[in-house]
């Protein structure tokens, strides 16, 4: 398997050091484990009618297939029993409590208490947050009929129907996943009717002129979200924008078309913002799980409507109770951490396919890989210890049939990676037409069942002989199969569909952090980039308004910075330029 053996142990593994999970029995019966599974293939197990009823679970029309995972009912019993070595319940119990699990930032991880019910009580520093959630959403809601209906008028009298979102990684990912997987739902798209939502997010000029491209500043309204309100990218990105409205209808045109998202009230009013047009929400809760604050909840109550967007919350809501309360045989985010630590640090599968049959879910890839890869990426473990097998995994995803079009090659005869199937069985648009074999869903999910059973049963040389193929292409028509995925199902794809789904994945991935014993809540692996970046814009800015040589940094940055600089910039530094298309 993938155990990182070639890793010397570090000086705190070296002492006398907290318990890794690597060093229990269970992790060490897993690993035992792996030669029987390989003796294994698909093609047979799935000839097990009993496995694969047992390989299954279903929560509200939320119906999730693992049979096609390379394990047997053995190897699901053995996850449990590492699941208890790991004190998953206790974990996950430690979290709806409020307790400090994000020790390295000494902070509560509560995104459950977002979507909550009004009534529940959940405790942070021994304070019900549970009130000041809903004091938020109820702000929220507010805002947004007074917005939507047209009584919010911008400096120039006209009401506002466009929104710009300005922000990055999870205050930009989780909304337009979910604002993506809305626009085609028919109760969402008529809601939004007149209306446009877009998000700003890369401080590449660019995305700013793409973001602005044929609109009106005086029927815009532009939200600056960001949790810590420092973020470089959001903050030239906002004070871009300010600049756009304010050239067009003045300074005091502001507070009319400019409102925030923050946990830093402070700087929110420093920048210009009224303070009354500002919406809070609170550093236990992290940025990549952030979508169901006033992260997401703003900019899609603006769009949508309230009611839509807490129907979304509540489907959220419905897998957190789950979770919470059920036996792990029937825990759906519990059975996708423990199969996806198996796929990673048993079977030493590094990388997670998301493939949904639903073009609504196109940016869910997108979202996932944010949530996972900043969550999971990490190499030690909570108590500071160097982690001697891997954690964490490549998230990367299309829409399937695109995908199948484009990677699925490498998929099927290259490389195994594990791949997540999701189908919808009622089409958000359903399309036929007459004479057609198909409806053009079904057209569409004949692929999505197809696929998991292509990289399950693969083609074997015999069959290939028997359709008389010409043997020089037996080796490349030959798939060996025993590719695992596991294929979901919802019911449909409304506002509760899309909560139920962003919360499995968020719960999922939690779920293997705390197997792997990490602390799946910091991220502190972006911060050398940051600082690093903020040397060369020093540089940037001598070198440019003084003329100065570039100095101090290594011969490759050097010669790089000193190209880049020789060609004189089409916009000159002293004057405004904003974008022209
Ligand atoms: O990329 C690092 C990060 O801190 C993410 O965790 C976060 O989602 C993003 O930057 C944006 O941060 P903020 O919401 O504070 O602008």
């Amino acid at each position: 398997n993938s155990a990182r053996s070639a890793r010397p142990p570090s000086a705190a593994s070296a002492m006398a050091s907290p318990a890794l999970i690597s060093d229990t029995d269970q992790w060490k019966a897993l690993q035992a484990h792996v030669g029987a599974i390989h003796k294994t293939h698909l093609r047979d197990l799935m000839t097990d009618a009993d496995r694969c009823k047992a390989m299954t679970a279903e929560f509200e029309g939320v119906y999730l297939d693992y049979s096609r995972q390379q394990a047997t009912t053995e190897t699901i019993d053995k996850l449990f029993k590492l699941a208890e070595a790991a004190k998953l319940k206790e974990k996950i119990d430690k979290m709806f409590k409020g307790e400090k699990i994000n020790t390295t930032e000494n902070r509560s991880v509560l995104h459950v208490a977002l979507r909550a019910p009004r009534d529940a009580v959940i405790n942070s520093d021994g304070v019900n947050v549970v009130p000041e959630v809903w004091a938020v959403k109820d702000k929220i809601k507010q805002f947004s009929e007074t917005f939507r209906s047209g009584s919010w008028v911008g400096a120039t009298g006209k009401p506002l129907t466009n929104v710009v979102s300005v922000g990055i990684g999870g205050s930009f990912l989780g909304p337009l996943f979910v604002h993506t997987a809305l626009q085609t739902d028919p109760e969402a798209a008529e809601a939004a009717k007149g209306r446009q939502l877009r998000f700003l997010a890369n401080v590449d000029p660019v995305d700013v002129a793409r973001s602005i491209k044929d609109l009106d500043p005086a029927t815009t309204l532009v939200v600056v979200v960001s949790k810590t309100f420092t973020t470089a990218e959001t903050m030239l990105n906002a004070r871009t924008i300010k600049e756009w409205i304010v050239s067009s209808l003045g300074p005091q045109a502001v507070s009319k078309h400019m409102i925030a998202v923050s946990t830093n009230l402070k700087l929110v009013k420093e920048f210009g913002i009224d303070p009354n047009n500002a919406f809070a929400f609170w550093d236990w809760v992290g940025g990549r799980y952030s979508v169901c604050s006033a992260v997401g909840v703003l900019p899609l109550s603006l769009q949508y409507g309230f009611p839509i967007v807490q129907k979304f919350l509540e489907g959220a809501s419905s897998i957190d109770n789950h979770v919470h309360t059920s036996s792990f045989e029937k825990n759906i985010p519990v059975l996708l951490g423990l199969l996806s630590v198996w796929n990673v640090s048993f079977l030493g599968y590094p990388a997670r396919a998301i493939l949904p049959y639903c073009q609504a879910l196109e940016k869910l890839a997108p979202h996932i890989q944010q949530l996972s890869m900043e969550s999971n990426g990490k190499g030690v473990s909570i108590d500071g210890v160097r982690l001697p097998f891997e954690a964490g995994e490549i998230d990367f995803g299309e829409p399937g049939t695109n995908g199948q079009h484009s990677f699925y090659q490498l998929i099927h005869q290259g490389r195994v990676i594990p791949c997540d199937f999701i189908g919808v069985i009622k089409s958000q648009q359903p399309v036929y037409l007459k004479g057609e074999t198909v409806s053009n869903h079904d057209e569409l999910m004949s692929n999505f069942f197809a696929q998991p059973d292509a990289l399950a049963y693969g083609k074997t040389p015999e069959q290939l002989h028997s359709e008389k193929v010409p043997e020089n292409l037996i080796p490349h028509k030959t798939f060996q199969g025993n590719r695992p995925s596991l294929s979901f199902l919802l019911s449909s794809l409304s506002a509760y569909e899309i909560g139920q789904l962003l919360s499995i994945y968020e719960h999922r991935i939690a779920v293997q952090g705390f197997i792997w014993g990490i602390n799946s809540f910091d991220q502190w692996g972006v911060e050398l980039g940051k600082s690093l970046a903020s040397t060369v814009r020093k540089q940037l800015h001598a070198s440019r308004m003084e003329g100065k040589p570039v100095e101090g940094f290594n011969p490759s940055s050097a010669s790089l910075l000193t190209r880049f600089l020789a060609v004189k910039p089409s916009t000159p530094y002293d004057t405004t330029v904003l974008p022209k298309v």
